[in-house]
């Protein structure tokens, strides 16, 4: 397909547009040509939080395909039923997977589709062609093989599906002892820094409450101190009413919605999602701490109400600096190892679109403009449609980021460029 123009170029591959690939299989006769473009080298979704016990935050049936098409063969009950799993997922009677059986689902539905991704191609900008009237834009890929040749792929619409981007705490910067909780468990399977005998994790969310009880059963000879900026870890709110925030339909309620409904959303709701962390979760924390307690063996410790301000690395030793509230007191203590669990930016779009990105309009606080198929609004030079999964999270809400609605969100993407194809 060297000087062809695909009808979709999807940038990067993770469960939104696998989920796409999979709404464009499913279109049968109306096929459109199609290549998904992935920097990492296979299929991988977070794979540096695959901790063992961590389980899903969204329920089965949400999965790549059953909101949109509950007959697909790419749903998690086919994957179950591929694999001779099914009845025993039942008899498990729980809605929330571990998070390494969806992965493995992940990689059942990719290995179905091995047309579509190319892995090692990380997009690096979009142009417009030398031919300003074209109906197409190149998008610019570098080979992350050694030796690996960059290329330019024609491309009539982009869905770009970059994910969400790790954020440490200002003036904090990553390096041998400093993680975060995005590279976690990949660091810690290929440490070899040394005995680890102090730990801090930093954050109240599930990511740093996963890491604390991970770390608490893989280093018996560790102390772990987890800081917290909050008294203590808040639950994540996934009752039966407040979920309904999820539903395909509040998409459009907060689409349709005025900012101060929107703002209202995001603050009676965002519990359902940020900085909280599973009831199971935090029972099993309470639990150990607990148990420290009456046997007196205390290397669990929580340092309440506290900020990160920053690390100092001297010599071998990391000087970590806080903020304590309620103290109101500034201090310092050593440790081996800080995992930074302070969360992420949303997608950012301008990281891949380049040059394209003076094209693309933005609203009065800087937002980008997005339709309610998820397409960006351009200016009239620019043809070609250019769609975001992610980063919508100011014009189509908390799903955005998310895996609840992916198998809907492809679908109406989907429909939107075949629609505009047949227009054409
Ligand atoms: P995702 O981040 O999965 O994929 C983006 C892909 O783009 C990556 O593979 C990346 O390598 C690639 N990429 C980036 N830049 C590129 C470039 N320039 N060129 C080429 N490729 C590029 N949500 C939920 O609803 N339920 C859940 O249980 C969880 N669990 C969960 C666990 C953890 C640890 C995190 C951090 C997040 C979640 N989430 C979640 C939220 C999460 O955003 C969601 O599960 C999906 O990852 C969203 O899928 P995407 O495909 O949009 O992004
Ligand atoms: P998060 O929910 O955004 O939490 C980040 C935490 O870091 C917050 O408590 C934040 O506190 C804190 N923080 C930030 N800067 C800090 C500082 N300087 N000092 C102390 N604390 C600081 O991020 P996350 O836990 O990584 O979760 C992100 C997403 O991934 C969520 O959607 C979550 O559900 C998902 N996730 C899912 C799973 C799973 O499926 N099992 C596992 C992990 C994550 P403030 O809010 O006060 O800033």
């Amino acid at each position: 397909m060297a000087d062809s123009v695909y009808d979709v170029v999807g940038i990067g591959f993770g469960p939104a547009n696998l989920s796409l690939a999979i709404a464009l299989e499913e279109r049968g006769a109306e096929w459109m040509a199609a290549v998904f473009l992935e920097q990492q080298p296979s299929m991988g979704w977070h794979r540096g939080m695959l901790v063992p016990s961590a389980k899903m935050q969204v329920s089965f049936l949400k999965d790549l395909a059953t909101f949109r098409n509950p007959h697909s063969r790419f749903s998690f009950v086919s994957y179950l039923h591929a694999v001779g799993r099914l009845v025993q997922f039942v008899n498990n009677q729980d809605f929330f997977p571990t998070r390494q059986e969806f992965h493995a689902y992940l990689e059942w539905a990719e290995s179905q589709l091995a047309h579509r991704p190319q892995y090692n191609a990380e997009v690096t900008g979009i142009r417009l062609p030398e031919k300003r009237d074209s109906d197409f834009v190149e998008v610019e890929v570098r080979s992350r093989l050694p030796g690996g040749d960059d290329r330019l792929i024609r491309a009539r619409n982009i869905v770009i599906s970059t994910g969400l981007v790790p954020r440490m705490p200002a003036g904090v910067e990553r390096d041998e002892r400093v993680w975060h909780s995005s590279e976690f468990l990949t660091r810690f399977r290929t440490w070899d820094g040394g005995e680890l005998k102090r730990i801090a994790v930093v954050g109240a969310g599930q990511s740093a409450a996963e890491i604390v009880r991970f770390l608490h059963d893989e280093v018996p000879g560790a102390h772990i101190s987890a800081v917290l900026p909050s008294y203590g870890y808040s639950i994540a709110d996934n009752t039966p009413f407040a979920n309904q925030v999820f539903d395909p339909g509040a998409v459009d309620d907060y689409y349709g919605g005025s900012q101060q409904s929107k703002d209202a959303l995001w603050q009676y709701h965002k519990n359902t999602n940020y900085s909280v962390v599973d009831d199971e979760v935090i029972k099993d924390l309470k639990r150990r701490v607990y148990d420290e307690e009456l046997s007196g063996d205390r290397r669990l410790t929580f340092l309440r109400m506290t900020r990160l301000l920053g690390v100092k690395r001297v010599a071998n030793d990391t000087r970590v600096s806080v903020y304590s509230l309620l103290a109101d007191d500034f201090y310092d203590f050593e440790a081996d190892l800080v995992v930074c669990a302070t969360g992420y930016a949303p997608m950012d779009p301008a990281r891949v679109l380049g040059e394209l990105d003076r094209h693309c309009l933005r609203d009065e606080a800087g937002n980008y403009r997005v339709e309610r198929d998820y397409r960006l609004v351009t200016g009239p030079v620019l043809r070609c449609g250019v769609y975001l999964q992610g980063g919508t999270e100011h014009t189509h809400g908390l799903t955005s980021s998310l895996l609840s609605n992916i198998a809907v969100r492809s679908g109406e993407i989907a429909d939107s460029i075949a629609e505009r194809r047949r227009a054409r």
